[in-house]
């Protein structure tokens, strides 16, 4: 992994890597370079998942002033992060299209309770998995992309490094039984959506290891943005 800058950073980041079940296959980050405009535009997309999830907390749970100020900033700052990289598309001429979302953050949700308080814990753990594995993936894109994408790769680490930190701090606060069996399902889930063959290269897919035989009408997998064959 690409060294660290500050002690801070290196304590994070750590404590990220330690909290996932394992990192990212090579193969995913071998795929990366090859597939930067679906990187970009995927990972725009999921800024604008990351601002929603945290709205629709501030909508549910008006009742949780904690809650309210944290997912309040959560929202602005994802937002921004959603302009950076939208400007990034911009500068490089990349057409911002419409793709599929991955199998991930579904795959994940599922595992959701519906009653209440463990509905809002699930969510709130949910959360804090998916920016941890951002995280991960900011760390190991690092040093597999230009330096550009590096640099800004870099500066996005601190700032999924807290969320991750605020959202399970907020499933702490408010669980009211031990949540350890949920944690470790969602790190299993997340585990395995990582490490298996995927179908499309996303931000948070498994590696693909086979090319669709056809692109489909909506024009995804076109030559410039096909995936790349890595096995
Ligand atoms: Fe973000
Ligand atoms: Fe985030």
């Amino acid at each position: 992994m690409t060294p660290l800058t500050t002690g801070e950073e290196t304590r994070d980041v750590r404590r990220v890597l330690e909290f996932l079940n394992c990192e990212t296959p090579e193969q995913w980050y071998v795929a990366a370079p090859d597939n930067v405009n679906l990187l970009l535009i995927d990972h725009a997309n999921c800024e604008k998942k990351a601002a929603g999830t945290a709205l629709s907390l501030l909508y549910r749970y008006v009742d949780r002033p904690e809650l309210l100020q944290i997912c309040s900033r959560l929202a602005r700052e994802e937002l921004r992060h959603f302009e950076q990289v939208h400007a990034l598309i911009g500068e490089r001429g990349i057409d911002y299209k419409h793709i599929s979302s991955s199998r991930y953050a579904a795959g994940l949700r599922r595992c959701v309770r519906t009653t209440e308080p463990e509905r809002l814990v699930d969510t709130l753990l949910v959360a804090a998995v998916v920016e941890a594995r951002s995280c991960e993936r900011f760390l190991g894109l690092c040093r597999v992309l230009d330096d550009e994408l590096a640099a800004f790769y870099r500066r996005l680490l601190a700032s999924e490094a807290r969320h991750f930190q605020q959202y399970l701090s907020l499933a702490q606060m408010y669980a009211t039984a031990p949540f350890d069996d949920k944690l470790a399902e969602l790190l299993t889930i997340d585990a395995q959506l990582v490490l298996e063959a995927d179908e499309e290269f996303r931000f948070h897919s498994g590696p693909v290891l086979t090319l669709p035989l056809t692109p489909d009408a909506a024009g995804k997998n076109t030559p410039a943005e096909t995936v790349r064959h890595v096995v």
